[in-house]
């Protein structure tokens, strides 16, 4: 049973005369509980695709389907209460607020939510757990490193406990080591705790990690995979070589 769908999920952009489509027909359907890597060219939509799912944007044409709640039909605070109870997203760059401390950056949006202070602090603490920074709750972003302050934020993301986390392009700005603790500790959330996981990456030992890797090109998907084995990672390099060379 999917737990998010799109139909017909078109956004243009441009003009009449020359429109520019984003995402042209887009069908892609999630299942609950699974981890899905998005991949692609440059400029074929993924981040598109991301922010119509979660709600941040609204489509020319097309649904997005969050179980039987078609969110695209919404109203604005209608919208916004799904992403805040529904959706967590994670970013390429973390956003954290470098005043203050990690724990206190993860309990933010469920204190600006109405959760009372000593709460959410005690829940973002429990969700710093989960990605394995219990010890560095009182450590501001600036005393963290790179896969540290993307593992706060992904904390950040998990504390409102949403059915699906959304992340464009998570490990992009790290390095190898602190892109694999990440990628690690996100598989963990699919696998310990049932999340849904919709992930946009460049990075084939990223997407390795994924149930179902999903190619999209010129807004629509070209390929589909489960790609198995140990050499992974290279299936995934050379197919989305092929993707990138085929005609669109
Ligand atoms: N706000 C915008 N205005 C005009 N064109 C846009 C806008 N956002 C995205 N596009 C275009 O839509 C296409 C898909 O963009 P995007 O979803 O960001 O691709 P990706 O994340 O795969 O790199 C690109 O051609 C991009 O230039
Ligand atoms: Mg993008």
């Amino acid at each position: 049973m999917f737990i998010l769908k799109t139909e017909s999920l078109t956004k243009k952009y441009g003009s009449e005369s020359q429109p520019i489509y984003a995402l042209r027909d887009l069908n892609m359907s999630v299942e609950a509980g699974e981890f899905v890597a998005i991949m692609g060219p440059s400029g074929s939509g993924k981040s598109t695709a991301l922010y119509l799912m979660g709600g941040l944007d609204r489509p020319t044409s097309g649904h997005v389907w969050l179980r039987d709640k078609d969110i695209t039909t919404m109203n604005d605070d209608a919208l916004s209460k799904v992403r805040r109870e529904s959706i967590g997203f994670v970013f390429q760059f973390f956003n954290l607020i470098p005043v203050l401390t990690a724990v206190e950056n993860v309990a933010m949006p469920l204190i600006l939510d109405g959760v009372p202070r000593p709460q959410a602090l005690e829940r973002a603490e429990a969700a710093l757990k989960q990605v394995d920074l219990a010890n560095r709750a009182s450590h501001r972003p600036s005393e963290l490193s790179g896969g540290q302050q993307q593992r706060a934020a992904i904390a950040r993301a998990l504390a409102a406990k949403p059915a699906i986390i959304l992340a464009d392009e998570p490990t992009g700005n790290l390095d190898s080591r602190s892109s694999d603790e990440v990628v690690a500790v996100l598989r963990r959330t699919v696998d310990d705790f049932g999340q849904t996981l919709v992930l946009v990456t460049h990075d084939p030992r990223v997407a390795a990690h994924a149930d179902r890797i999903v190619f999209i090109k010129d807004g629509n998907i070209v390929d589909e995979n489960r790609l198995k084995g140990a050499d992974r990672a290279e299936q995934i390099r050379e197919k989305l070589g092929r993707v990138a060379m085929s005609e669109g």
